[in-house]
């Protein structure tokens, strides 16, 4: 399975901040924002992932995280020229995932929670199994500003409405999809909402009409933490800190989560740590190295829910 990052946008929400910085490069705590949903890739077992972002954003992307190969991945980029909307991911993408599933996850969205990879998981090996589309539904107090998920007497899901002004539900849509390699066809041929957007909502539908849509519930074990202004950046930021400072473990350290995915050995985890040693972050990496050494074993431990 592939994975898309969809870092595009214009940040509007976030000005002056984002007037010359992408938003998913600002940081949230310790690490940029693209960290979280870079996380949510690699946690679900992906290594080959497209980051797509402006014209104008993109190099700074490519000097963060290059060919990918540092983190035992390959990481390819490409520009959304203009915001057209989330579905154009799959036609911009439709060479890098060659006809494989895939796996889109918005740059500013995060997750964190004890089932989270067992989350993923699962989603993956649905999707790769019996094709289709599995998306989330995550329980929120206003859920205006999001997809929302309409579910009948029975829990069956009826509709999945974009930005309603009278939600069906207080169930939104996070910014996690996954899709058979049906996708990139399916996205060519929507249409534009009445916001001139290909919406993501439309590819969700499309999969709902053919009854090949699962939503899958998120409890209230796992976070989706809003990225979407000052205020819900200081938050974010507040959550990780309060996690990593309480329980020594770190929150999207994208080069653990590479180690304990198997994607790189305890070495390389090492160089990459001793390469940021003023940081509590690199010598967090450097101890996990240690540690692995020590034990003379480099065994998955706990990482965000596995
Ligand atoms: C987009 C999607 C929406 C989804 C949300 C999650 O909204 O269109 O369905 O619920 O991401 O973050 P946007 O970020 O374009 O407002």
């Amino acid at each position: 399975m592939r994975g898309i990052i969809l870092a595009g946008g214009s940040g509007t929400r976030l000005y002056p901040t984002t007037l010359a910085v992408s938003k998913q490069l600002l940081p949230v705590y310790d690490k940029p924002l693209v960290y979280y949903p870079l996380s949510v890739l690699m946690l679900a077992g992906i290594r080959d992932v497209l980051i797509i972002s402006t014209p104008r954003d993109l190099p700074a992307f490519q000097e963060l995280f290059h060919d990918g190969s540092h983190l035992g991945m390959r990481i390819e980029y490409a520009e959304q020229s203009k915001p057209r909307g989330l579905a154009e991911a799959f036609t911009i993408g439709r060479g890098f995932l060659a006809g494989e599933p895939c796996a889109l996850v918005l740059g500013d969205n995060m997750f964190h929670g004890q089932d989270l990879s067992r989350v993923l998981w699962r989603a993956r090996e649905h999707v790769e199994r019996d094709g289709g589309a599995v998306v989330f539904g995550y329980p929120v107090r206003d859920a205006r500003a999001f997809g929302v998920v309409e579910f009948d007497e029975k829990g069956k899901v009826v509709s999945i409405e974009e930005k309603p002004e009278h939600p069906k539900s207080n169930y939104a849509v996070p910014g996690l999809y996954f899709y058979d390699s049906r996708v990139s066809d399916i996205a060519a041929a929507v249409e534009p909402s009445e916001r001139g957007e290909l919406e993501i909502t439309s590819v969700n539908n499309v999969y709902l009409n053919r009854g090949e849509l699962t939503v899958e519930r998120m409890g209230r074990g796992m976070a989706w933490l809003d990225t979407g202004t000052p205020e819900g950046m200081l938050k974010a930021a507040e959550y990780v800190e309060a996690v990593q400072a309480r329980q020594g473990y770190y929150v999207a350290a994208i080069e653990e989560v590479a180690f304990r995915r198997g994607f790189i050995g305890a070495s390389e985890l090492r160089v990459l740590g001793e390469g940021m040693p003023k940081t509590d972050y690199g010598r967090y990496l450097v101890s996990i190295a240690d540690e692995a050494e020590h034990n003379g074993s480099v065994v998955p431990k706990d990482v965000n829910g596995v």
